[in-house]
């Protein structure tokens, strides 16, 4: 099959190649995907330049997220026959024309989507599910803060929010992505480069969940953003990894600070999320209230400039590669 290496330099055109690789074979309990499409995400650029290196038994081929059709199936498995189309969560391999999973992270893809607005959604649903309703316990009625409201994370979350029932108070650092996130469902959305993000969030009541990517330079921002009860959830740290927090307005908020990452779950912590997941956000998906805004499409081959794009952070949404 056909796979994109990690050749070792800094740069995407120099960090990527094509390749060939021996055809995966699905083991006991898993199944193999013919990938038609493979979403690209923000931890994949981490992990070319070797900031984010793959689990212990993950592949080292990137890619977390993927669309096909099964075509192949392990021991053990009953539930998915050949050609049934499905999305799935990866430790990683989706950058490739066949990825083999443990057949409990596939989903089922509904019939209103194509592979590409398929392989746009399990990274960021599972991250969002887990970050936001699970360990945030967002409720309908409630109030999320969502900083990079436009990113593949934030468009998803706008919209799992909104179809919950959630208010969303959305921030970007341009007027387009500003108004993008209005588009999408946000009831309020801040331009950081304009304005004062604290008074405009204020002004909009605060929060009471905040799904926090930005880390250090926003960190008392969070804080005085959190209503009482509030809950504090870091899923990135693109600003830095070391903050000040003053624990005692924590305390006297009886406020929660957490995070934590997806692709270090175990396989069964997945495979739970999956089923909750299809439970709870797939009837969004096939009613139409969830449909993540595809940036752009590339062909695997053109993987270096997918990186490219998401790395120049011009994008509105998920970049998507076709196989
Ligand atoms: N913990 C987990 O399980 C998990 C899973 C998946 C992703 N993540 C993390 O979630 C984040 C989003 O991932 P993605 O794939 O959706 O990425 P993405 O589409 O590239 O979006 C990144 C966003 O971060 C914002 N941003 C970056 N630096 C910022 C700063 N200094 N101040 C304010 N905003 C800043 C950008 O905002 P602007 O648009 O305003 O420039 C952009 O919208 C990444 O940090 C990723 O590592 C975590």
């Amino acid at each position: 099959m056909r796979v994109i290496e990690i050749e070792g330099g800094a740069g995407p055109a120099d960090g990527l190649r094509l390749a060939e690789r021996p055809d995966p074979v699905a083991g006991p309990g898993e199944i193999r995907i013919r990938v038609r499409a493979a979403g690209v995400n923000r931890p994949d650029l981490l992990q070319r330049i070797g900031s984010y290196p793959p689990p212990p038994g993950a592949s080292d081929i990137l890619g977390l997220e993927v669309a096909g059709e099964v075509d192949q199936i392990g021991d053990g498995t009953t539930r998915w026959k050949l050609g049934d189309r499905v999305c799935a969560l990866l430790a990683g391999g989706g950058y490739a024309g066949q990825a083999v999973v443990d057949a409990r992270h596939a989903l089922p893809v509904p019939d209103a989507l194509d592979f590409v607005q398929a392989a746009a959604l399990p990274e960021t649903v599972f991250t969002v599910f887990a970050n936001v309703f699970e360990a945030g316990g967002l409720q309908p009625g409630e109030t999320l803060l969502l900083h990079g409201a436009t990113s593949g994370i934030g468009v998803t979350a706008i919209q799992m929010a909104g179809a919950l029932g959630a208010l969303v108070i959305a921030t970007s650092r341009t007027a387009a992505k500003a108004a993008a996130a209005l588009d999408l469902g946000a009831d309020v959305s801040l331009n950081a480069a304009k304005g004062d993000l604290a008074q405009g969030i204020a002004s909009a009541g605060g929060a009471d969940v905040i799904l926090d990517m930005v880390g250090a330079a926003y960190a008392e921002l969070n804080l005085n953003a959190l209503r009482a009860g509030g809950r504090w959830v870091v899923i990135g740290t693109q600003s830095g990894n070391l903050a000040q927090v003053d624990l005692l307005r924590l305390m006297l908020k009886q406020a929660v600070l957490t995070g934590s990452t997806l692709r270090r779950r175990s396989a069964d912590e997945k495979a739970r999320l999956a089923a909750e997941i299809e439970r709870v956000v797939w009837p969004w998906v096939a009613s139409g209230k969830l449909r993540p805004p595809i940036d752009a499409t590339f062909p695997l081959e053109q993987a270096a400039l997918a990186h490219l794009r998401l790395e120049a952070g011009d994008h509105v949404g998920k970049i998507v590669l076709t196989i």
